[in-house]
């Protein structure tokens, strides 16, 4: 799909709830599917991808009603799963497939997992390393990428592991297998990843011990979970309106989960004048509610390396913000940007250059020089974060921005183009256009 974006001829106002929170969406349904009894889920996303981990937990036996706009999951209970009878499709989600393979590691049945073209280049081995090691019998590629082919074992041996790689998927895939392993299951990262999985277990009667562990044969219960919006997808709001004169938006219903929240930290670095009220929580997760007033010229800043995973999945925006900062936005130690959806840091790169911006790309980052953006044509390479970065630059563009390969916006913010003309952005799909 193609949209044609910008230049914004007014600025960002008013008020906006962004969709459920991706991440917790993801967990919220394959806890539930393991849990005995029904749980009821509100606010959660109903995006692709979510969708992807929807169809795969009711082919593995989850049943799932409407009751107005809450979600009712009847679960399975963690040993009541079916042996799925075809492939299940993971789509373009990352998420689905690396926390679901956790779960039918241990499985007393086999399965397989494939995703689309974008997921079937992403690296596996950080999963099924661990997993191996726990006496997983997984099948990838030459490449280590999926398809995943898992021969079943319901006897796994629970692991101590260190992963090399700062990953809430990772973590989430070995803890997940660990709830069905002998023993005791602990995960240590280099730095912290975000923890919904070790956040929400609790609520379904499963305790997270001291350093990220679980036991082997826990039994889910039933839950009742509220979604908080997602600060990724609130992400592209905050930057439009730091960037649009005139612009004062507030955000309402935020996640604002500690390892999540590095993009507060980096506009507030940058002078973008952002207030968070309301604070709440839902359940474990903290929420509020964030105001963004433009405040003329942001200043660039180099980025502290231990900020990133924080915010990961916003460094897209961010360096879209970068753009028309004043001075120089130093990235590092963001490597793992080139193994998401798609290469971000080169997606990023060659379409804020075709817009006229000056940069350096680095194998770990990326240095952007603030300055004028022009008009022109641009790819997001399938990548939802991608085409909604580019989306966000064109509102400040000189001219209008076409920006190709938009079809996965769906994949996490399916309302992002009303939401973007509501608030008082400049957005269309160009006419004719079908999803690719
Ligand atoms: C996610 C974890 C992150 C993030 C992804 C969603 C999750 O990846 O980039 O979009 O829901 O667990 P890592 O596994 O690299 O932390």
């Amino acid at each position: 799909m193609i949209l044609q974006a910008g230049p914004a001829d007014s600025p960002l106002r008013g008020e906006l709830i962004p969709p459920g929170d991706k991440s917790i969406s993801h967990r919220a349904v394959i806890l539930g599917c393991l849990a005995s009894g029904q749980s009821r889920i509100e606010g959660l996303l109903e995006s692709e991808d979510v969708r992807a981990t929807i169809s795969a937990c009711r082919q593995l036996g989850m049943q799932i009603h409407e009751d107005g706009e809450a979600l009712l999951l009847d679960g399975v209970g963690a040993g009541g799963l079916a042996a799925p009878s075809c492939p299940l499709d993971m789509g373009n989600s990352g998420t689905a497939m690396r926390l679901l393979t956790g779960v039918l590691a241990a499985q007393p049945f086999n399965s397989q997992l494939i995703g689309d073209a974008s997921l079937s280049r992403r690296p596996m081995r950080r999963i099924v390393q661990p997993l191996s090691l726990m006496g997983a019998r997984i099948q990838t590629s030459d490449s280590g990428t999926p398809p995943l082919i898992i021969t079943g074992n319901p006897h796994l041996e629970g692991i101590d592991y260190a992963s090399p790689v700062a990953s809430a998927q990772v973590k989430s895939c070995v803890l997940l297998a660990g709830l069905y392993a002998r023993g005791e299951t602990r995960v240590s990262e280099p730095e912290k990843s975000r923890d919904h999985t070790e956040k929400m277990l609790p609520s379904f009667g499963v305790p997270v011990g001291e350093g990220c562990a679980v036991s082997g044969g826990s039994h889910l219960t039933a839950a009742h979970i509220r979604v908080p919006g997602d600060l990724s997808s609130a992400a592209f709001f905050m930057v439009a309106a730091a960037m649009l004169p005139g612009s004062s938006l507030t955000l309402k219903n935020v996640g604002l989960n500690e390892t999540r929240d590095g993009i507060i930290r980096v506009l507030e670095a940058m002078g973008v004048d952002l207030r968070v009220f309301n604070r709440r929580q839902y359940g474990q997760e903290a929420v509020g509610d964030i105001e963004i007033r433009h405040k003329g010229q942001l200043q660039g800043i180099d980025l502290p390396v231990q900020w990133i995973p924080s915010l990961i999945d916003e460094l897209p925006a961010i360096m879209a913000l970068a753009a028309v900062a004043g001075g120089v936005t130093r990235i590092r130690g963001a490597g793992e940007l080139r193994v998401k959806e798609s290469d971000r840091i080169a997606v990023m790169a060659r379409g804020l250059e075709s817009l006229g911006v000056r940069l350096k790309e680095y194998a770990d980052g990326i240095d952007i020089e603030g300055g004028k953006i022009q008009g022109g044509k641009v790819d997001g390479a399938g990548d939802h974060r991608c085409a909604m970065s580019f989306c966000i630059i064109a509102q400040r563009a000189e001219s209008w921005v076409e920006v190709n390969g938009c079809g996965n916006i769906d994949t996490s913010y399916p309302g992002f183009v009303g939401d973007l003309n509501a608030a008082g952005g400049l957005i269309a799909a160009r006419d004719g256009d079908q999803k690719e």
